[in-house]
């Protein structure tokens, strides 16, 4: 996720793409960079860094501009490997947002022709195939649509021409809108990036090309021109920021059919192309992490015994700093959305001391977990900007997922069915971001209490947690999470009337003694909210509350679940008004221990 701008018209063209960058960096901050037509040359700046640190910037003048703030994905944040790329001679500018899935290959044979490439990223193999197709005899837009011909994965990207007052942009599954002005255009990755210009836009489709001139704009598809229609924005800049929704945290919520997609695109196609060199030799797993990263890492723990039987131990992160037993044949995973955590870089750099083997599962690449650990796996879930963590959660799962179904022991045809399954999810949570009203109504029930139990057996277990901890964290209502069978050894003395339970009802071997512990709560008068399996008609029975979660294989109901329990918790915190995007005393990188 990244956000790129371009302008053509007749206002300082530098400055334009500047305060759209900026309303833009919730997209991504570890660097960004404008380039201008300035006479018959480009001018590009690009620095690493965040543009909301920039009060006043001047590059050249010029009324056409491209501008690019960057969430790396691939190559580290550095000046070199921020936006705009250019071609050998500087004649081409190219902003990206996506992933051009075949850039490896486009880059060899590029070199072999001779084309020298400054930075590592993937975007660079577009101004410069755009170059070698003007050298054949194409004039620009031309040369831009050949050039998408050979790009496989997903973009919006604007090129710009050093020898003509043109922009060409195209999309193909990453998100680009067309801003109409009175004699200006803008194209933009999102809304807010040009609400202060124009409300008068396009949402382009995937495949559209669009080539802007200073007097007028086309979009083409399949080679013919396309009308699309334009559409008046009612939102201010702020609501356009958050996508039209209330808080970040709704509008992340419902990123997670996306960033499911994104995620397992990385490493699943026909079958899993995941390379576990790390684990060979390994006698054990040991999860390092805190917080919401510690509930995924028990749901690993939980994936990995079933399909791999490999012995797995959780340790918080925190408490791992006292450890102190030799760990030369265990794989040690440390789970960190922001890759900045100082507890969990120091388990890492502790079991590295006693000899383990460590691998580091984060959100952000280049961040400090990247340059301790021995193998990085990235989740794809785009910045987070909410405190609470919810897309980058399910992110992490799905990469649990694939490491344990990599390494697992089932057939292949089993592994392809839980594959398959993986692949409907973002299908099952779409469904569930349709339920959302029925959600929100249970939550601004619960938003009355000031203490509530969340309860789960098995995989049901960490999912329980996970919902307590979310809970608590944003409507500040006291929730705890228990195992199920937990209740009755002392926290029984907390049920009654004014303590609501959440019940986590899977349909696998804890079924039925789930369905026992309930009517335990239920008979000491705590009201109770179940989820289920959309085809379970049992819990329903005495329950107040049923939640009937669409049906997917029950290993992947931690994801399923986990959305359910982040909406019931949105919602209960928006019912007590509370500050949801930066819940009191929390913060979003924890870097001190
Ligand atoms: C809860 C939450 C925190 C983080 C924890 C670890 O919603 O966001 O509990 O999960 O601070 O953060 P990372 O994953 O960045 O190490």
């Amino acid at each position: 996720m990244c956000g790129i701008v371009g302008y053509i018209g007749f206002r300082r063209a530098d400055k334009v793409a500047v305060s759209a960058l900026k309303r833009l960096e919730y997209r991504g901050y570890d660097s960004w960079g404008v380039a201008v037509k300035s006479n018959d040359e480009i001018k590009v700046y690009k620095r690493v860094g965040a543009i909301g640190d920039v009060s006043q910037f001047e590059l050249c003048e010029g009324t056409i501009s491209i501008g690019h703030t960057r969430w790396a994905t691939h190559g580290k944040p550095s000046d070199v490997n921020a936006h705009p790329h250019t071609d050998c001679n500087g004649k081409i500018a190219v902003v990206h947002n996506g992933i051009i899935s075949n850039f490896q290959k486009l880059r060899e044979s590029l070199e072999r022709e001779g084309h020298v490439f400054k930075s590592e990223t993937d975007t660079e193999v577009i101004p410069h195939l755009i170059e070698k197709f003007i050298d054949s005899g194409l004039d620009f837009e031309n040369a831009v649509k050949e050039t998408l011909k050979h790009l496989k994965g997903s973009y919006a990207f604007v090129a710009l021409s050093s020898t003509e007052d043109k922009l060409v942009a195209c999309k193909y599954k990453s998100p680009l809108i067309l801003g109409i002005g009175d004699n200006e255009y803008f194209v933009a990755s999102d809304v807010p990036a040009i609400l202060e210009y124009t409300n008068r836009v396009v949402y382009l489709h995937d495949g559209d090309t669009v080539v802007l001139t200073r007097d007028s704009y086309e979009i083409y598809k399949d080679g013919k021109k396309v009308n699309r229609e334009v559409e008046i924005v009612p939102w201010s800049v702020e609501q356009a920021e958050k996508g039209g929704f209330e808080h970040f945290m709704l509008k992340e919520i419902h990123e997670t059919p996306k960033v499911i997609e994104d995620t397992l695109l990385e490493y699943v196609s026909d079958e899993i192309e995941l390379d576990v060199g790390f684990t060979a030799g390994i006698s054990d797993v040991i999860f390092v992490a805190c917080g919401t990263s510690y509930h995924a890492s028990l749901i690993g723990k939980y994936l990995i015994e079933k399909l791999d039987e490999i012995p797995v131990r959780v340790e918080y992160a925190s408490e791992f700093n006292y450890h102190n037993a030799p760990l030369s044949r265990s794989l040690v995973i440390g789970i960190t959305q922001s890759g900045e955590t100082a507890d969990t870089l120091e388990a890492l750099r502790k079991a590295q001391k006693f000899g383990a083997r460590t691998l580091a599962i984060t959100n952000v690449l280049g961040s400090s977990v990247t340059r301790i650990a021995d193998v990085i796996l990235y989740t794809r879930a785009g910045p987070e900007i909410c405190v609470a963590a919810t897309k980058t959660f399910i992110a992490q799962l799905i990469v649990l997922y694939v490491i344990a179904l990599r390494l697992s022991l089932l057939s292949r045809s089993e592994v392809n069915e839980i594959l398959a399954d993986l692949k409907l999810l973002p299908e099952k949570v779409r469904a569930i971001l349709d339920m959302e009203d029925y959600i929100r109504k249970i939550a601004e029930e619960l938003a009355n209490y000031e203490n509530m139990m969340y309860i789960g057996r098995g995989l049901g277990y960490p999912i329980a947690l996970e919902g307590a901890l979310k809970m608590k964290e944003i409507s500040y209502i006291h929730a705890e999470g228990y195992p199920a069978g937990e209740l009755k050894h002392g926290p029984f003395a907390l049920l009654g009337k004014q303590t609501p339970v959440v019940a986590c009802v899977l349909r696998d071997e804890t079924y039925d003694t789930m369905l026992g512990n309930i009517k335990e709560v239920k008979a000491r008068n705590s009201p109770v909210v179940a989820l289920t399996d959309e085809n379970d008609s049992e819990a329903e029975k005495f329950v107040d509350y049923v939640i009937k979660v669409p049906s997917t294989n029950v290993l992947l109901t931690p994801v399923t679940y986990s959305v359910v329990l982040q909406l019931l918790a949105y919602y209960a915190a928006r019912s007590r008004g509370c500050e949801i995007d930066k819940p009191r005393h929390l913060a979003k990188s924890v870097t001190v221990e």
